[in-house]
């Protein structure tokens, strides 16, 4: 068994596709520590810098003085702890539906929530460029699974019609994200919204990007385009802009109910620690707040500051319409990107490659991100070191 292991470790480092773990000596922030430096990161979803914001550390200490570490018992058993009906409360007034419901994770969201609405004979419309969760979810349902180019709704239409004439009476579930993961483009929510709704579809919409970043208070897409109680499944993670950690759903009373007695991922789990969810708590208090919507618009400028900064001729249409704080850095080759990515670090910036599987063979890139944390400095001299080495 080690001979085979070895031997495919050994073939994905001949094709510049094998991973490795850093190890990082200090907090979540615009700098961390690795291997004895310092460097500015461009890498993490912390959209906000929330992830070692003094609130958040007060509410996670506060709820382990009180409530201890360990949950104990799947949420159904004991693990219900006073802080996850406070954030569940908290979330659900704040994403503007009746309930919410959360996970350990943004990925036990998916993966607990997909199998529980569709079914064998059911059928799964999702979106090429869906973040592995939900396509894991989607495979794990059973479902017959269709997938559509990025955000063309006319081929999701004839997938409609299809679904509608081939398997008529059974529940057809389109499954799209706000922001795209690695693209950072957005969904065309207003016409999926349509389609849905024409062909008596269910909507699914993953916000894990969107959350904290679109939308007054950083709601989110839904939210922003005002079609909240049009997409039936909010899908969202505690653990980008939120700074915390954990996944959640939010929808109709029913939906969550039935959640809850059918996603597999959140009955047979442990519940998260209640500290996790004090901390998340926290964020969403925060974000509700006139200081989060500050923060949310501060996170913008920076945005705007990268847009007008990345050497221009190297954008495609797609980034330079700045929608949200991922800006993806094609550079096609595997190796190159590799490479580029170095010599960023030895410059004293950390930007990761993202490569196959992630993004599609041949389109590994720098996923950039911006953070409210950055300052206008950091953002200029990174922009000044992907165009020496982009020459
Ligand atoms: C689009 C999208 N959905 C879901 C997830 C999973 O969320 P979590 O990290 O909380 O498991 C991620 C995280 O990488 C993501 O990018």
């Amino acid at each position: 068994m080690h001979k085979l292991f070895a031997e495919e470790l050994e073939a994905l480092r001949a094709r510049s596709l094998d991973r490795h773990l850093r190890e990082i000596r200090s907090a979540q922030g615009s700098e961390i520590e690795i291997a004895g430096r310092r460097l500015i990161n461009f890498s993490s979803n912390d959209y906000l810098g929330l992830a070692n914001d003094p609130r958040l550390r007060k509410a996670a200490t506060a709820a382990i003085d009180d409530f201890g570490v360990g949950a104990a018992a799947s949420r159904l058993i004991t693990g219900t702890q006073s802080p996850h009906l406070a954030l569940e409360r908290a979330l659900a007034q704040w994403k503007r539906a009746e309930r919410a419901l959360c996970f350990s994770s943004g990925y036990a969201a998916a993966l607990g929530t997909i199998p529980a609405l569709v079914t064998k004979n059911d059928v799964v419309l999702l979106d090429k460029l869906c973040h592995a969760s939900l396509i894991d979810g989607a495979k794990l349902s059973g479902a017959i699974l269709r997938v559509f180019p990025h955000n063309h709704v006319g081929k999701l239409e004839s997938h409609l019609e299809w679904a509608r004439r081939e398997h008529s009476g059974k529940r057809v579930l389109i499954i799209t994200e706000s922001v795209f993961s690695m693209d950072g483009d957005r969904a065309p929510l207003r016409e999926l919204v349509h389609l849905k709704k024409r062909f008596d579809a269910l909507l699914m919409l993953d916000e894990a990007h969107a959350v904290g970043v679109i939308g007054s208070n950083g709601r989110g897409l839904a939210v922003a385009e005002n079609l909240n109680d049009e997409v039936d499944v909010q899908m969202g993670t505690l653990s980008k802009a939120l700074g915390a950690s954990g996944g959640y759903i939010c929808g109709s009373r029913t939906l969550v109910e039935w959640l809850m007695n059918r996603a597999r991922s959140f009955i047979y789990s442990t519940a998260p620690p209640p500290a996790i969810a004090a901390a998340a708590l926290a964020a969403v208090d925060f974000l509700a707040s006139p200081e989060g919507e500050e923060r949310r618009l501060l996170l913008w400028e920076r945005i705007r500051s990268m847009q007008g900064l990345l050497p221009r001729a190297e954008l495609t249409e797609k980034q330079s319409g700045a929608r949200s704080a991922i800006f993806p850095w094609i550079v096609g080759d595997e190796k190159a990107a590799l490479n580029l990515s170095a010599a960023l670090q030895n410059e004293g910036f950390f930007v990761p490659a993202i490569r196959y599987p992630t993004v599609a063979k041949g389109s590994s890139r720098l996923r950039i991100t911006v953070t409210a944390a950055h300052k206008e400095d950091q953002i200029r001299s990174l922009c000044q070191a992907i165009k020496g080495n982009s020459l």
